[in-house]
């Protein structure tokens, strides 16, 4: 028995010191704390691509979103309109904490993966 709490006690100090691994739930929050919804929905075509286009064109490629969303990569998805309106948005990634670019970016790739999409509403 005191064996048996001893190991809850231990797994619990190790769970709590772990830092967070990303989170797609607080993504969401980042995600619409800076207002990325306002032209990003999930699968309705708004000013931006949708999330489900851009998760699929970043398919295999989340570090590389990471540094996108860091401004240090150059865009895929429409090049074309990244100067006119997207590139502005950057200004609020790039202050970002590295774990929320993370977060973020584990909620935008959600919309590729079946059955594991985070819910905007
Ligand atoms: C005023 C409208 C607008 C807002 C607000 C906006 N975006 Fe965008 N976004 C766009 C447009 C237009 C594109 C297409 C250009 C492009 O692909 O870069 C885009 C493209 C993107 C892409 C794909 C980049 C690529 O590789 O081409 C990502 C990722 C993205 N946005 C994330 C975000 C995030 C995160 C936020 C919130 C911080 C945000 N956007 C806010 C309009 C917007």
């Amino acid at each position: 028995m005191a064996k048996t709490s001893l190991l809850i006690i231990l797994f619990v100090l190790v769970a709590a010191s772990y830092p967070a691994y990303a989170d797609p739930g607080r993504g969401k929050e980042v995600f619409l704390a800076n207002k990325c919804d306002t032209c990003h929905y999930p699968d309705t075509v708004s000013l931006g691509p949708t999330l489900e286009k851009i998760s699929s064109t970043y398919k295999g490629k989340k570090a590389r979103l990471i540094r996108f969303l860091s401004g240090k990569e150059k865009p895929i998805v429409f090049p074309e309109k990244f100067e006119s309106v997207m590139e502005a948005y950057l200004g609020n990634t790039k202050l970002l904490t590295p774990e929320q670019r993370k977060d973020l970016a584990d909620f935008i790739m959600s919309h590729g993966e079946k059955g594991k999409r985070v819910r905007l509403k």
